[in-house]
């Protein structure tokens, strides 16, 4: 039996509760309908209890959540007129509920440390759980920031900072592709690794999201979080067994080795925006003439920075982090390219490739490049592509990261010190671009990242 919870969300009135976490919620109770969650919709606004359970129930459904559930979450749920900035009324609030009370910051991120900053001091349940969504902080110095404040007002084990892409279960697969696969563990390091690229690349565009992502860009918003937390992943060293602690601890450890490759950040990263063009046959307009967007700040929509990991495993390997918004196509995967083998036995001719691992994170697939003997003639050689769809889980990112949550389990959560330390490896990079080292190149929506 999991234990029954109060989910509270500061900032239920807003875009990641109707479109991500309430649907994650669904699909967690979809399977796993025995999960009793109260929810409590909080928000500096008047809104009918009505207008609100509708809210849920559809946002719920979007998850696929079955009726039954469905209707027994809306029908307790409320909704409750505070301010976020008000310590007195939201701890009064807290006080008044059923523990464990998991408090989920929805809110955007000044907003967020304000919220966090007006809870110091007040008396607060000692079961209540903190649930932060990136980005944590704006440089390394307000993630340290952010942190000290954060456990002046609990303790590190009361808090939850959430990256969704922990939730995937893509993402996790990377762990078993690595650790229980004899094919690849043995190989999995610079001797026998040439480079590895880690990638999101988007069709879309900007999509109204100029309020929060024009004060972020590429870097911030994808390479600082997610695809950083993933190369901890992939490079990591193996865990003795798979709880929070021993995860967090080896994934900080990868990241501390973690640097600008050369310490060049002007050579190894690049940035571009995106102007009018077409993408997959839609027109779309420049990324300056978007609602909301200030053309000064200079934006990025695409970022790519090449990494290394100073470590007797990973020294020279070139990492590539690259994630762009409006380009011709949509990539989301890890692609791992082995060295050429080191000699060839006369006779054997033909086109030899190196092996190539992708592991595809959305969609959920995994794929290796092999030299093989094929057609007529049986001693010449070309590349043979082995793909496998691994199928989605039942189970979205959010439901994935709440159900954790729920069961005070951290192991999908960002540690603080992991947070701050993935602003340390990217430091330079924001550096040399703010003081203008890396020119802002412009790209036609719709072009291909490797050429633009
Ligand atoms: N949306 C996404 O796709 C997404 C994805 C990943 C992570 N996140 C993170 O999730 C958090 C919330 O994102 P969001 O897109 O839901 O934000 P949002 O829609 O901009 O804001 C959420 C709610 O916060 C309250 N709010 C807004 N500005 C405020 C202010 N200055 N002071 C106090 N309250 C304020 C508003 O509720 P009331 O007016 O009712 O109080 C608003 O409805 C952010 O940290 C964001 O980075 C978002």
């Amino acid at each position: 039996m999991t234990e029954a919870v109060t989910f509270v969300i500061l900032g239920a009135s807003g875009d990641l509760t109707e479109r991500l976490l309430l649907p994650g919620l669904g699909t967690l109770l979809a399977t796993d309908p025995e999960r009793e969650v109260t929810l409590i919709g909080v928000g500096r606004s008047e809104k009918p209890e009505e207008a609100w359970r509708d809210l849920v129930r559809e946002s719920l459904g979007r998850g696929e959540c079955g009726r039954t559930q469905l209707e027994r979450v809306a029908e307790s749920s409320r909704w409750v007129q505070v301010s976020a900035y008000d310590g007195d009324d939201v701890a009064e609030l807290l006080g008044d509920l059923d523990g464990p009370v998991v408090l989920y910051f929805a809110l955007p991120p000044t907003a967020t440390e304000a919220a966090v900053k007006a809870l110091r001091g007040r008396d607060l349940p000692k079961d209540l759980r903190l649930a932060l969504d990136k980005p944590f902080g704006h440089d390394y110095a307000s993630a340290q920031e952010l942190n000290r404040l954060i456990t002046d007002v609990v303790g590190e084990e009361q808090v939850f900072r959430v990256d969704h892409f922990l939730g995937r279960n893509t993402v996790l697969n990377l762990l078993g592709v690595r650790f229980a696969n004899h094919i690849f563990e043995p190989v999995w390091r610079a001797d026998h690794i040439d480079s590895i690229e880690i990638i999101a690349d988007e069709v879309l565009a900007l999509e109204g999201r100029a309020g929060y992502y024009d004060g972020a860009g590429a870097l911030i918003d994808m390479l600082q979080s997610h695809l950083l937390l993933v190369l901890s992943l992939v490079a990591l060293s193996e865990p003795a067994r798979l709880d929070a602690n021993e995860l967090h601890n080896l994934m900080l450890h990868t990241l501390r080795s973690t640097h600008v490759f050369g310490d060049d950040p002007v050579a190894n990263s690049r940035r571009g925006r995106y102007t009018a063009g077409t993408v997959e046959g839609k027109e779309i307009g420049a990324y300056v003439d978007e609602d909301g967007v200030d053309p000064d700040r200079g934006t990025e929509t695409l970022a790519e920075v090449v990494l290394e990991i100073r470590n007797q495993r990973w020294a020279g390997v070139p990492i590539t982090l690259r994630s762009g918004k409006a380009l011709d196509g949509k990539r989301s995967h890890v692609v791992v390219r082995f060295k050429e083998v080191r000699h060839l036995p006369e006779g054997l001719d033909g086109k030899t490739s190196a092996n190539v691992l992708t592991i595809g994170m959305t969609p959920h697939r995994i794929g290796l490049d092999v030299s093989t003997n094929t057609g007529n003639d049986r001693l010449s050689l070309s590349t043979t592509h082995l793909d496998a769809d691994l199928g989605d889980s039942d189970l979205r990112p959010y439901g994935e990261i709440l159900g954790r949550i729920f069961d005070n389990d951290h192991l999908l959560s960002v540690r603080g010190d992991v947070a701050e330390e993935c602003w340390r490896v990217l430091e330079p990079v924001i550096c040399a671009w703010r003081e203008g080292k890396v020119p802002l190149r412009d790209y036609p929506a719709g072009s291909d990242p490797d050429h633009c």
